[in-house]
C-alpha cells in the first residue's frame, strides 16, 4: 500500500521538487504551503497534488492542519521538513525581528511539525523524518547568523531524535543542501551569487531535483539502516566530515 507522505513547503523550491519526485516513487503526497496560493493553485493543477495552507510556526496550527491531513489520506508515514525562510542582514543591522521569524519557521517549525505525527509513527513502528537544514548550518554564512543558528539547530534535532526513533522502526535524517536555483538563491543580489558560484567546484549552482532524489532514497525502505545522518550535497563547495 501506498504510504502518505507530507512535505512542508512543498508547493515551491526544492520542496515542489520534493512533493514531485515522491510522488513519482507511488506516494500519496501532501504539501503544505504558508502563504502563497496562487502558486500553490498552479502547483496542485500541474502535479494533482493536494495542497493545504498553514504556518509551520503555529504550533496549534500544525496539531489541525496534519489532523486534516490524516482524515484524508492516512497515516503520515513520511514527513520531511523543507518549509524555510531567509531574512538575511548582517548582525549590526539584524532586527529581532528578522530573528525570531527565521528561528520561528525553520527550527520551532521542524518541532511543531514532527511533534504531532511522532506517537503515531511509534505506535505504527515505521517513520521517516527528514530535516532540510542547509550548507550554511554547517559552515555558518555572513549576513546569516538567524538561518545559520536555525539550520544548526535542526542538524542537532536530527541526531537526538534518531536516537529516540531508532528503537521505534523510526529514521530522522538531515539533508544539508548547498546553493540550489530556487527563488531564494536568485533573491541574493547577482554580484554576491557570482562569488557564490565561483566557490562551487563543480561549477554550477545545484538543481532542486537533485536534493529531492537524496529525499526519495532516505525515505525508502532500503534506507532503514540510515539515521542521524547529515546528507551533505553542495557540489563540494563545503565538505562536511
Ligand atoms: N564576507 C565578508 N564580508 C562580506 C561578505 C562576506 N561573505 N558579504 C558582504 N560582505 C561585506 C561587504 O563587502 C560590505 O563591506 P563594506 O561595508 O566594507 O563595503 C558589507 O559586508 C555589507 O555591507 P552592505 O551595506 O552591502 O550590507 P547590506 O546590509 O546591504 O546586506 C547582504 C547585504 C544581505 C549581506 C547581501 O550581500 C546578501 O544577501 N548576501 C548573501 C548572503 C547569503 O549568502 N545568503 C544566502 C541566501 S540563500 C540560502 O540561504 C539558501 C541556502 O540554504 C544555501
Amino acid at each position: 500500500m501506498s504510504r502518505v507522505a507530507l512535505i512542508t513547503g512543498g508547493t515551491r523550491g526544492i520542496g515542489a521538487a520534493i512533493s514531485k519526485a515522491l510522488k513519482a516513487e507511488g506516494y500519496i503526497v501532501s504539501a503544505t504551503f504558508a502563504g502563497n496560493e496562487e502558486k500553490a493553485a498552479i502547483f496542485t493543477a500541474e502535479t494533482g497534488i493536494e495542497t493545504f495552507k498553514w504556518d509551520v510556526a503555529d504550533y496549534d496550527a500544525c496539531i489541525s492542519g496534519i489532523e486534516e491531513i490524516e482524515n484524508k489520506l492516512g497515516p503520515v508515514e513520511v514527513l520531511v521538513n523543507n518549509a524555510g525562510i531567509t531574512r538575511d542582514a548582517p548582525f549590526h543591522k539584524m532586527s529581532q525581528k528578522q530573528w525570531s521569524d527565521v528561528m520561528r519557521t525553520n527550527l520551532d517549525g521542524v518541532f511543531n511539525m514532527t511533534h504531532p505525527l511522532w506517537n503515531g509513527m511509534r505506535q505504527r513502528k515505521f517513520g521517516r523524518v527528514i530535516n532540510i537544514s542547509s550548507i550554511n548550518g554547517q559552515k555558518g554564512q555572513f549576513a546569516q547568523v538567524n538561518y545559520s543558528a536555525a539550520k544548526a539547530g535542526d542538524i542537532g534535532f536530527t541526531k537526538a531524535l534518531a536516537q529516540e526513533g531508532a528503537r521505534a522502526g523510526i529514521t530522522v535524517n538531515a539533508i544539508c543542501p548547498g546553493y540550489i536555483s530556487t527563488e531564494m538563491v536568485m533573491a541574493v543580489p547577482e554580484k554576491v551569487r557570482e562569488t557564490i558560484v565561483a566557490q562551487i567546484p563543480v561549477g554550477r549552482l545545484g538543481e532542486a531535483a537533485e536534493i529531492a532524489r537524496c529525499v526519495v532514497f532516505l525515505a525508502s525502505d532500503d534506507a532503514g539502516f540510515i539515521t542521524g545522518a547529515t546528507l551533505t550535497a553542495n557540489g563540494g563547495q563545503y565538505m562536511a566530515s
